[in-house]
């Protein structure tokens, strides 16, 4: 069996709004919560709060009777739809409103979320609903419009404050050197706090972190080097794109880690460091146009995306 204490990411999963990392405006609606809330849809990208807060919301702060669903888990609407009616059917105990959490629950079709919109119609008295989603585009607009939207948008310098309290509460050392490494390993996952977390606990041996980011990541580094001095742009491009699972395709953490690394070469004279100079200079242009290859992609295919949603 699975022991979720030995796990990080349960053993630390936040039970109260206080130790969740949320930003101002989220919060702030939260805090209104006391014994009511409206329908709620949470999106934000993977591991960054949304099934907590559901669970936060009504273990804590509304102590309320609640069905937990994943949508992705469940055998169909029908068996949905099934749940929440057996469920929101009968008053709760004390008066008090009964929550329905439907976690990830842009995994239904449209169809189903439209049928999922006529169950939250009939129960609207004493049943609320919290959503969660990935997406915001794969909610159906029916019922985006019935619910109060939050976005999760972890803030990095909390992040970066409640690792290093959970590996202090586990009593792990840590050098100098590692401290660096700590704050980029939280960087290059952000804003999933749970890869973080996981990741962390692995690189933890003997009460030691002990966080290898030089392996691959320095071949990579140097792959990218030797084709920038030789002034290589076209196969620098394809160099990155065949190599984007090795960085996660995080190009400002690899532009950083890049930069820092240009700085560590030895540098005797000065037309060495104007050389080097140049090569920032020139690394900074390459990035920009590839950036900006990207962004066009990336745009044209929202467009399509667009057209065939209205098509
Ligand atoms: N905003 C956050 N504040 C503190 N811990 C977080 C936060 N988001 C994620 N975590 C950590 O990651 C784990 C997974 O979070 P979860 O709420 O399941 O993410 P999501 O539902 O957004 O995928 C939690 O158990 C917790 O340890
Ligand atoms: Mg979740």
């Amino acid at each position: 069996m699975i022991d979720f204490d030995k796990i990080w990411c349960e053993k630390y999963r936040p039970t109260k709004l206080d130790d969740l990392i949320l930003d101002d405006k989220s919060l702030n609606v939260v805090k209104q919560f006391k014994d009511e809330i409206p329908n709620l849809l949470f999106v934000g990208s993977p591991g960054t709060g949304k099934t907590t807060l559901a669970r936060i919301i009504v273990n804590d702060i509304l102590k309320c009777n609640y069905l937990y669903i994943n949508a992705s888990d469940e055998s169909g609407i029908d068996t949905i739809r099934h749940n929440i009616t057996n469920f929101a059917q009968t008053k709760s105990f004390d008066g008090g409103i009964k929550v329905v959490i439907l976690d990830e629950a842009d995994g239904l079709t449209g169809q189903a979320q439209g049928a999922l919109r006529n169950t939250m119609e009939t129960f609207a008295k004493y049943c609320r609903f919290i959503l969660t989603a990935n997406y915001k585009h794969k909610i159906i607009p029916a019922l985006q419009s019935r619910c109060q939207f939050l976005d999760f948008k972890p803030v990095i310098n909390q992040a970066v404050k409640r690792c290093y309290n959970i590996l202090q509460h586990e009593k792990v050392n840590i050098d100098d050197d590692q401290k660096k490494k700590f704050v980029q390993l939280i960087k290059r996952y952000f804003p999933d706090l749970r890869k973080t977390i996981n990741e962390l606990q692995k690189s933890v041996i003997d009460s030691i972190l002990c966080i290898d980011s030089s392996g691959s990541d320095s071949e990579l580094l140097s792959g990218c080097f030797e084709k920038v001095i030789n002034k290589k742009s076209l196969e620098l491009r394809r160099y990155l794109i065949e190599n984007e699972d090795r960085f996660q395709g995080d190009y400002d953490t690899l532009l950083a880690n890049f930069l820092d690394y240009l700085y560590e070469q030895k540098l005797d004279d000065l037309k060495e460091k104007q050389c080097f100079l140049q090569e920032k200079l020139d690394v900074l242009g390459v990035w920009l146009g590839f950036l900006k290859e990207k962004q066009d992609a990336l745009k044209e295919e929202l467009d399509f995306l667009k057209e065939k949603r209205f098509s």
